[in-house]
């Protein structure tokens, strides 16, 4: 039996072909208001879309521990045979929401576990570093990569332009020029944490951990042309291949290792550990099993599931926490802001962004909250009201020693802290012939679009300070 129509709060209503009117041809009647509440909430349906990773898709699954790193962590959701539920987002970063799946761009890899202890979010990318090392120029570099203010076209001259105005971010744009800066499918690409976060086990004893989930399809990309036509195509491309595969019961899986350091040698590490621009190389810090993420369920419905969904680097469950790394620090602000701007102030409330745990807060009120906590309403009380645990206090929240003056500065150096290192050695030791025949292609391609020639200049030199070689190459297809 089919269903009959309501408006919101239930009535059953006459009509969804024709507006009240008085009289066949006659003017439309106030009092319908069916078609008022219609219309108005048409013209209210979109939320803003992310500030930056609009375009994505997602899904659900779960995370198992196969492994003990019990010996590094207390947090509930690495502990042997723990099986959490989780919900992944992939996203492309500067395209807005409706943009092509396939332009070269980083890809976001942000993962929620529902844990026992409250969600824990590890928001990373499909790369282990990143552009920049200083939170405050994030808005500077992700308006290079968006629009122009006065024609509001996206402009290569203004990314180069900023690159080479930062030579930091010459690993990370190495890394997209090359052929993971175009991933086949969202299934063929790894997650980094990126960031390092600071692990504490049952001892008190303190670590230092990067993530990298492995993908089990293998590694896979599109070549440039092939993405060019797919931007066509079907721009969609990724989503839908992520929909279908879960459909037909291929479920995607990643395996998950950390590089772990142990506290104390951070402040002596050749490279500074918490700086993002940088990896661990893993002749140093081996990687660790640790488990498995499989995504087996679809979102029934994309806006409430992944349109709101929220993940914020913010969500670090007892025994995991931040380090010192500047990004990690600035990220921390900028996500439950942003969530409180794009959903609304108790977007904690939403179905995919609740815990799962019980939340016994002291927070209330405010738009579109639906349930609140009972008396007593303020802390400290008499009235039985939830006591904070002071066990936690100073544990990973902040637990590393900072002292000195307040000021403004760069990172202190490290013995072989420089801009280009790894990313020569990525070119010269990681990458065969073909696929630094490629990532040289990929940047000559990407310059030649309108970037002018004092900034041409610098594209020329900062690819020479990564590789000689490489730069000559990249110089020679300007000059001939
Ligand atoms: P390794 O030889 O142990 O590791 C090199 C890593 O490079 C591989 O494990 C793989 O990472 C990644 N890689 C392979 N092909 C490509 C590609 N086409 N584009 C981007 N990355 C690729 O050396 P090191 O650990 O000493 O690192 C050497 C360099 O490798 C670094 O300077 C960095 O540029 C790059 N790298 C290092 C990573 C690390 O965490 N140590 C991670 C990724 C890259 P994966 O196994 O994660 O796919
Ligand atoms: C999304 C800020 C660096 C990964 C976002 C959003 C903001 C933001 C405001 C939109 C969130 C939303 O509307 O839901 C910042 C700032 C950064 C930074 C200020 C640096 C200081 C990074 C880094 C990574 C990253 C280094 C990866 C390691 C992501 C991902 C998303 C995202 C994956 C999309 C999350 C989702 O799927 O909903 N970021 N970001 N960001 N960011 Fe960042």
């Amino acid at each position: 039996m089919t269903k009959p129509t309501t408006n919101n709060v239930g009535i059953p209503v006459a009509s969804d072909d024709d507006s009240l009117t008085l009289g066949a041809n006659g003017p439309i009647l106030l009092q319908d208001h069916y078609l008022i509440e219609k219309n108005a909430q048409f013209n209210r349906e979109r939320v803003p879309e992310r500030v930056v990773h609009a375009k994505g898709g997602g899904a659900f699954g779960f995370f198992e521990v196969t492994e003990d790193v019990s010996q590094f962590t207390k947090a509930d959701v690495f502990q042997p045979g723990k099986r959490t539920d989780t919900l992944l987002r992939f996203s492309t970063v500067a395209g807005e929401l409706g943009s092509p799946d396939t332009w070269r761009d980083p890809r976001g890899f942000a993962l929620k576990f529902y844990t026992e202890q409250g969600n824990y979010d590890m928001v990373g990318n499909n790369t282990p570093v990143f552009f920049i090392r200083d939170p405050i120029k994030f808005p500077d570099f992700i308006r290079s990569q968006k629009r122009r203010a006065d024609n509001h076209l996206r402009d290569h001259d203004m990314q180069w332009d900023f690159w080479t105005l930062r030579p930091e971010s010459a690993h990370q744009v190495t890394w997209l020029m090359g052929d993971r800066g175009i991933p086949k499918t969202w299934r063929h690409m790894n997650g980094y944490s990126s960031h390092t976060y600071l692990w504490q086990n049952a001892a008190g004893e303190k670590f230092w951990v990067k993530y990298h989930f492995k993908t089990d399809q293998g590694i896979d990309y599109l070549p440039q042309d092939e993405a060019d036509r797919l931007a066509g195509a079907d721009s969609d491309h990724h989503i839908r291949d992520l929909h279908d595969s879960i459909k037909r019961g291929n479920e995607p899986s990643w395996t998950l290792y950390v590089q772990v350091m142990p506290h104390d040698e951070a402040a002596d590490y050749r490279f500074n550990p918490f700086d993002l621009t940088k990896v661990w190389p893993h002749g140093d810090y081996p990687l660790i099993k640790v488990g498995r993420l499989v995504l087996n369920r679809n979102p029934e419905n994309y806006f409430a599931e992944i349109e709101q969904a929220a993940f914020e680097p913010t969500n670090l469950v007892p025994g995991i926490g931040p380090s010192p790394d500047k990004m990690l620090l600035g990220r921390l602000f900028a996500y439950p802001d942003t969530h409180r701007y794009r959903i609304g102030p108790n977007y904690t409330q939403l179905p995919v962004n609740a815990a799962k745990s019980p939340v016994h807060t002291y927070s209330k009120d405010g738009p579109m909250r639906y349930s609140n906590p009972a008396d007593p309403v303020y802390a400290p009380n008499s009235y039985g009201g939830p006591h904070a645990d002071p066990a936690l206090a100073g544990e990973t929240a902040s637990a590393y020693g900072a002292t000195g003056e307040v000021l403004r500065s760069a990172y202190k150096q490290h013995a072989e802290d420089d801009d280009f290192g790894q990313a020569g050695t990525m070119v010269r030791t990681v990458l065969n012939d073909e696929q630094r025949e490629r990532l040289a292609n990929n940047i000559i391609g990407h310059a030649g679009k309108g970037v002018s020639q004092p900034v041409l200049e610098r594209v020329f030199e900062y690819w020479r300070n990564v590789d000689k070689t490489l730069g000559d190459k990249v110089a020679g297809a300007f000059t001939r």
